[in-house]
């Protein structure tokens, strides 16, 4: 399971050693829930889109509908879709005293839902919609707002009849300030990053790891296949999430 550097057992010590823990996740750590990886994502009747004709500001201003739609049948997805045994590695470490936060890039809230506490999520919320206009806080659109109910059009804004967009961060698109800053701070403070599916390609959010590294953490990446971190990585565990995590989390004999 292991790659270049360190193996499970050296990890493991760094893990149970670490004054502060920064877990930085991408749409690997979903992938065992079933929700495929952010490039899957058109699967099926999105086949024929590029992901950047959809996830854009101006493609929701053309299309409100097509892009709302595609968004609703996501949320769809991730309402059905379960934290798996990674989210729950991790929200168990948690819970069991590390000084923890758990970066991600995902907008499937799995993370929260497995009991993590210290979420920073960078990319945003699929289940939170916002003024398009930007007049007010995000709305948390309530569970039970059935959305194969909701109308072609995405629901206006309470507060001044703009439409509704998925609180979100589309391409192109700055990602939440002070989000980033906490993040960027946690990535610091941190002696140890595990970067946990993610093809660490995505700035800003994909500098993160490096930032943790220039300030003397070790980063641990945890992916079964390479990505651009390997070379600098104090470990790579070559795996999926929802196998490595419990065994690297779990506690000592
Ligand atoms: P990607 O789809 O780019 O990468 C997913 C990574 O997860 C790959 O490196 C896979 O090898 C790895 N992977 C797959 N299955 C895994 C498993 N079971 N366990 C662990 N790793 C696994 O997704 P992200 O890196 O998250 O941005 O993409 C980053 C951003 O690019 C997304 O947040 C999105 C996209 O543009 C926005 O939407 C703003
Ligand atoms: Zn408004």
């Amino acid at each position: 399971m292991s790659g270049p550097g360190a193996d499970v057992a050296e990890v493991r010590a760094w893990v149970r050693a670490a004054r502060r823990l920064v877990v930085f996740t991408g749409a690997g750590v979903s992938a065992e829930s079933g929700i495929p990886t952010f490039r899957d994502a058109l699967t099926g009747l999105w086949a024929r889109f590029d992901p950047e004709q959809l996830a854009t500001e101006a493609a929701f201003r053309a299309n409100p509908a097509m892009v709302w739609r595609w968004y609703a049948e996501r949320r769809a997805a991730i309402a059905r879709a379960q934290p798996n045994a990674a989210h729950r590695a991790i929200a168990a470490l948690e819970r069991g005293g590390a000084r923890l936060a758990v970066v991600t890039q995902n907008i499937d809230g799995l993370h929260a839902r497995a009991g993590s506490r210290e979420v920073l999520e960078l990319h945003g919320n699929i289940m939170r919609a916002r003024c398009l206009e930007g007049c007010g806080d995000p709305e948390r659109i309530d569970a039970k707002f059935d959305w194969r109910a909701d109308p072609r059009e995405p629901p206006p804004c309470p507060r001044c009849g703009s439409p509704l967009r998925p609180d979100v961060v589309w391409f192109g698109e700055l990602l939440p300030q002070d989000v980033l800053a906490r993040a960027q701070r946690a990535a610091l403070r941190c002696d140890l990053m595990l970067v946990v599916g993610t093809s660490a390609l995505v700035h800003p959010a994909a500098g993160l790891p490096m930032l943790a590294r220039e300030a003397g953490a070790r980063i641990v990446v945890v992916n079964p296949d390479r990505t651009p971190l390997d070379a600098v990585a104090a470990g790579v565990l070559r795996g999926a999430a929802g196998a490595v995590l419990p065994e690297l989390f779990e506690k000592p004999g």
